[in-house]
């Protein structure tokens, strides 16, 4: 399966991509991670992305283009994959269709997780993150049981440096001008799901899940 998970920042990403490629054995690909990750390791890719992402604003589309096309051309995308976070806008979309088309594959579905804004910010301000295993939780709609310790390991959590109201604004503002054409893109392909983000994170899944048992990879 050739999937593709929408929708606004801090509407459920990253928490259902993680549920969904354990049931599809397949990779996610996160464009928002691997930014990190290279801010992290201090690359020049890390330099460039940095900015943006802090001031909550895009990452130029050659850039971000140019490492999904490296991303889909590894192997483990061969079985299939789910992009999370990209495309972010229509000229990222018709590049992802030149990169299949190349590549030969089709996109299975687009799955448009969706949540009104006046709920995201604050789902990004009470985000951690573990240090160590990557795992998401939220201080009040998905807590660990230990306060600051990752359930899965015990590691460490932080806070991301782009999860404040100021920046969750221009990241909202930069969704509306950039990133919500692309429901209408997907929507005339024919590939186009909703669903809705604000129920708790097991019944998004579900959800997730009863929209892809009906399609034919
Ligand atoms: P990216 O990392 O992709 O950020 P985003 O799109 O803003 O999305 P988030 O990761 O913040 O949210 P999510 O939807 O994954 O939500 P999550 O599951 O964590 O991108 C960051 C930056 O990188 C961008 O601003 C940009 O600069 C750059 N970038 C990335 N891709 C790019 C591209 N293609 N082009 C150009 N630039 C790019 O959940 C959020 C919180 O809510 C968590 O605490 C979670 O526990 C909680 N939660 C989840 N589901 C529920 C639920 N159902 N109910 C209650 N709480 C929930
Ligand atoms: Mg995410
Ligand atoms: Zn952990």
């Amino acid at each position: 399966m050739q999937l593709l998970l929408m929708g606004p920042p801090g509407a459920g990403k990253g928490t259902q991509a993680a549920e969904l490629v354990k049931k599809y054995s397949i990779p996610q690909i996160s464009t928002g991670d691997m930014f990190r990750a290279a801010v992290k390791e201090g690359t020049e890719l890390g330099k460039k992305a940095k900015a943006c992402m802090d001031a909550g604003t895009l990452v130029p589309d050659e850039v971000t283009v140019g490492i999904v096309r490296e991303r889909l051309a590894k192997d483990d995308c061969k079985k299939g994959f789910m992009l999370d976070g990209f495309p972010r806008t229509v000229e990222q979309a018709d590049a992802l269709a030149k990169i299949l088309d190349e590549l030969g594959i089709k996109l299975t579905k687009v799955l448009n997780i969706h949540v009104p804004a006046e709920d995201l910010i604050e789902r990004a301000v009470g985000r951690r993150i573990c240090k160590s295993c990557g795992a998401t939780y939220h201080i009040k709609f998905n807590p660990t049981k230990v306060e600051g310790k990752c359930d899965n390991c015990g590691g460490e959590l932080y806070q991301r440096a782009d999860d404040n109201a100021d920046t969750m604004k221009t990241r909202l503002e930069t969704y509306e001008n950039s990133t919500r054409p692309l429901i209408e893109y997907y929507q005339k392909a024919g590939i186009y799901a909703e669903i809705d983000g604000r129920q708790p994170i097991n019944k998004v899944t579900e959800d997730l899940i009863s929209v892809l048992s009906s399609v034919k990879d």
